[in-house]
């Protein structure tokens, strides 16, 4: 039966809580989607007790295709529609430093994919160390490009450019390659390969890390080095070479930086749950011609939605009563989740970097086998 306006508003709501998923581990396992994924999802779409739907994000620290491309990826594995709007990878909160360098240095994903999402963000100059394995074989000496790799690596003189800054926007597939590259523009003169600064302040040169994940989960048995690996790498060689710290600018979970980001994304993304289903609830009303007679329910539901005369939702969207934050690796997502906001839940699953017979580095609020079991854990909670 079509329910008037104020119904669907008073039984079967949005939810004032959300949730927030880690990818890897949580949601897949290299190629495999974790089986109970998709119907933990489809449970948050509205197919619960209750009628309930409940927004939710995916904070990923994973990268290396852009946003897009990764959309499209969890819509075919899990059969629902996931849009752009609701995914943050590792890279993502770098779009922000477009304005800040002109020639950057992008490292790691497969071939000259991180290349292109680089570009997609506004990056103006974007060079990949293949371009540079291409300019001079002997800046790698054990390694020649293979055929396919020729054919992606752009023809630049490297003699004549100034990196201004090293992005690592995804795991390196040539960790010896790219390290040799990253360590010369960090030590050279103003960021030109082949020099070799004199003094540190001849050197300026920026190194982001998308992320600082120390092992992931994939579909081996055991964890495998991530991208914080690396780091750890290019520090203690940069160490051994200068007797310096090497200065790192991290993203990703647990970074503040990247907290500020998704609760922008989230907030976003539960606005949008609400008006498409006040869109929804429209249509229904006209569909049973009780226009009028919801234009006189003006009024507030307790989650500060307002039905104005004309229709209009106004929504003064006070932030998410709880966030459940369901992630699989303690030093990342459960680190994430519990330091930055008390109104975020932290669940830590089994399926992915975390092992049953170990305690957790960082305490989650709960265990759970698999993400079903957390959701299903979190609308018990509320409800
Ligand atoms: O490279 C990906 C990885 O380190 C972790 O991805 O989805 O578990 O944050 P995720
Ligand atoms: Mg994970």
């Amino acid at each position: 039966a079509v329910r008037t306006r104020r119904q669907i508003i008073d039984h079967d709501r949005v939810a004032s809580y959300a949730f927030a998923f880690d990818i890897d581990g949580v949601i897949v396992r290299g190629p495999e989607t974790i089986p109970e994924a998709r119907e933990a999802l489809r449970m948050l779409n509205g197919h619960n007790k209750y009628n309930i739907k409940v927004p939710y994000i995916f904070i990923t620290n994973g990268g290396g295709k852009s946003e897009k491309a990764r959309c499209k990826d969890l819509t075919k594995r899990l059969g629902i529609t996931v849009t752009e709007d609701q995914v943050i990878q590792g890279h993502t909160p770098m779009k922000d430093l477009v304005p800040a360098y002109k020639n950057v240095l992008v490292v790691g994903g497969v071939l000259d994919s991180c290349r292109k999402v680089a570009q997609d963000y506004g990056f103006q100059n974007v060079y990949i160390p293949l371009d540079v394995m291409k300019w001079n074989p002997s800046v790698t000496p054990y390694y020649q490009l293979s055929e396919e790799e020729q054919k992606v690596a752009r023809d630049v003189d490297f003699s004549k450019i100034s990196i201004d800054a090293i992005l690592v926007f995804a795991d390196s597939r040539n960790w010896a390659a790219d390290q040799q590259i990253i360590l010369e523009i960090l030590l050279s003169k103003h960021g030109v390969m082949g020099t070799v600064a004199q003094d540190p302040s001849e050197n300026h040169v920026g190194l982001y890390f998308a992320h600082s994940d120390f092992v992931w989960a994939t579909d081996y048995g055991l964890s495998r080095y991530g991208m914080g690996a690396l780091q750890v790498s290019i520090a203690a060689l940069y160490q051994e070479h200068t007797g310096r710290e090497l200065q790192v600018t991290r993203f990703g979970k647990p970074q503040r930086g990247t907290f500020r980001f998704a609760e922008k994304v989230l907030s976003n993304w539960r606005r949008n749950t609400l008006e498409e289903h006040v869109e929804n609830m429209n249509l229904e009303d006209e569909e049973d011609g009780d226009a009028t007679e919801s234009e006189d329910e003006a009024g507030n539901d307790a989650e500060g939605i307002t039905l104005q005369k004309d229709s209009k939702l106004l929504l003064e969207l006070p932030p998410a009563s709880t966030v459940y934050f369901v992630g699989d690796t303690p030093e990342s997502d459960i680190r994430f989740a519990n330091s930055h906001d008390s109104s975020w839940y932290s669940i830590l699953v089994k399926t992915g970097v975390f092992q049953d017979n170990k305690t957790p580095k960082y305490q989650p609020k709960h265990i759970c086998e698999n993400v079903l079991e957390a959701v299903k854990f979190a609308i018990e909670r509320e409800h």
